[in-house]
């Protein structure tokens, strides 16, 4: 696989509503492998890979979450509101970066008690001097996500962007790799799941697929005293059951137990507690969409480094061309 791309689509800066740069990274990377590819009003990138047979509906989100300045103080501080699911405590100390390159730091007020730590207690220093030398880098509205750089290290992946860039990588390694598909294929890399699967929700309609399989990361829960939940990291590719957002369609779920099964290709379930993913809006689409979803167990979600296994992501890239490649009876 392209490690080089991965790293390259990771340190794109593409919070939700802003997925403009990520966009056009991935359209370059697509379009030699496509019929057609086309940006819609809310940002979605469309790419058609024609082919006999149902439409299937691919959904892996664009955008990441991020911080947008609410104010500026007289010092020079801002206060933030955020964009999408953050816990304050991996926020602090954390270094977030703007579109500009401009870099920020988190910080958090005196506390007389660490256990009054809040979201609204931290604030972001860019180092300026005071309100109006703040003002000549950064406005109210302004949006920046974690800064850190994405890195390869020992057989795993980090990066604050792998939600969900790795879901968007394993989509495009798929689309280059497939040889014969089965279905009429619309790659969708989807804007603003991160505040509420909003770009799903209407590229599912105009696309109006017969099946819909989305790719986004899910809890690994093998890190000290996590809750026992069925995915891990090397656990190979993780088959969603359920989540907050659907009820995985047993034809779907079947679908892919059977293409695993059949290319020997290492997989697992998931069951997330806690959110959703595209798969979420595009299944209650107009007269209902049979829909699924490839996971990749990953830790540290929704912090400055998400991990990941490289072998994970390899065998939901197999199990995603094999699902491709297989009709559904
Ligand atoms: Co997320
Ligand atoms: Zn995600």
């Amino acid at each position: 696989m392209n490690i080089e791309l991965l790293k390259k689509m990771c340190a794109a800066n593409g919070v939700s509503g802003h997925e403009q740069s990520i966009s056009k990274i991935i359209e370059k990377e697509v379009k030699p492998f496509v019929d057609s590819c086309r940006n819609d009003a809310l940002g979605n990138l469309i790419a058609h890979r024609k082919g006999p047979g149902k439409k299937m509906m691919l959904a892996g989100h664009m955008d990441q979450i991020g911080l947008m300045i609410t104010h500026i103080d007289k010092e020079g501080f801002l206060r933030f509101a955020t964009i999408g699911g953050f816990n304050h405590v991996v926020l602090l100390a954390q270094r977030f970066v703007f579109p500009s390159g401009l870099l920020g730091v988190v910080g958090c007020e005196r506390l007389d008690n660490q256990k009054d730590m809040a979201l609204d207690k931290l604030y972001i220093d860019i180092g300026a001097e005071n309100e109006e030398e703040a003002k000549k880098l950064v406005k109210v509205g302004d949006v920046c996500v974690y800064a850190n750089p994405p890195a390869e290290n020992g057989a795993t992946f980090i990066s604050p962007a792998l939600d969900d860039r790795i879901g968007c990588f394993i989509m495009i390694e798929a689309l280059k790799r497939l040889k014969k598909p089965a279905f009429d294929l619309y790659f969708v890399f989807t804007s603003q799941e991160e505040v509420g699967l909003r770009g799903a929700t209407t590229s599912a309609y105009s696309v109006d697929p017969d099946y819909g399989l989305s790719f986004d990361v899910t809890i690994s829960a093998d890190t000290p005293k996590i809750r026992p939940l069925p995915s891990k990291m090397y656990g190979g590719a993780a088959i969603k059951l359920k989540d907050r957002s659907l009820l995985c369609h047993p034809k779907i779920i079947e679908h892919l137990e059977k293409c695993a099964e059949k290319a020997k290709i290492k997989y697992q379930y998931e069951i997330l507690e806690m959110g959703g993913t595209d798969s979420g809006a595009i299944h209650v689409t107009r007269g209902g969409v049979p829909s699924g979803v490839i996971s990749l167990a990953t830790r540290h979600i929704h912090t400055s480094n998400e991990m990941c296994a490289l072998s994970d992501i390899e065998d939901c890239i197999a199990l995603t061309v094999k699902a491709l490649e297989t009709a559904i009876d």
